[in-house]
């Protein structure tokens, strides 16, 4: 574990048996279907790998870049598309793989967007849900893990685009974004 770490929350053994249940989950309530995987970049993008994976059906995926944090710690809550889907969705059920649901502004955003778009489903996959700092209501269909309020990096999660290839997923030490970032 590195220094700037102070606690492993997932260890990569965690995160994929975790990613195996999901898989399993989605398989079986698709049955019959092809959905399209969209994950949002950049965070999910390990995520999506491994869940494109542990899902035995025919599916696509694409990917979209929605912007809403910088380098701090906190939402901004300003959200705006930085990349948008190549894939047309229409008529397509939608499994949306995201990172981390928090305040859930972002999320909420997404499926605004996408909603529009008129898919047949429209459905939500978060590796992690943070709930107590939530501003919407938005719960996720699929959730691998359910944390506290803590910052978290690793397994795609960054603290100013750091740390996203750390196998497991742990708790940053506070001082690590006491100088540069915001946080409460
Ligand atoms: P929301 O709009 O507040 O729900 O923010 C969601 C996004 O913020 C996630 O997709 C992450 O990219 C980022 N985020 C929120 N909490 C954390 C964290 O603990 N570590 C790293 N990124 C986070
Ligand atoms: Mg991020």
């Amino acid at each position: 574990m590195i220094t700037e770490v102070k606690e492993i929350l997932y260890s990569a053994e965690q995160i994929s048996a975790r990613v195996k249940d999901l898989g399993q989950a989605i398989t079986e309530a698709y049955q019959g279907k092809a959905p399209v995987l969209v994950g949002i970049l950049k965070g999910a993008v390990p995520f999506l790998n491994d869940m494109m994976r542990a899902i035995e059906l025919p599916l696509s995926y694409d990917l979209m870049a929605v912007s809403s944090y910088g380098a701090a710690t906190t939402s901004s809550g300003t959200v705006r598309i930085r990349k948008d889907l190549d894939l047309a969705i229409e008529g397509r059920d939608i499994l949306v793989i995201e990172d981390l649901i928090d305040t859930g502004l972002t999320i909420q955003y997404v499926l605004e967007r996408l909603h529009s778009r008129k898919p047949r489903s429209l459905k939500v996959c978060t590796l992690l849900d943070k709930p107590a700092r939530r501003r919407v209501a938005i719960t996720p269909d699929y959730n691998g893990f359910t944390i506290p309020d803590v910052f978290v990096v690793g397994y795609g999660l960054d603290y100013a685009e750091e740390y996203r290839n750390l196998p497991y997923i742990g708790v940053l030490h506070e001082a690590i974004y006491k100088n540069g970032g915001e946080r409460g």
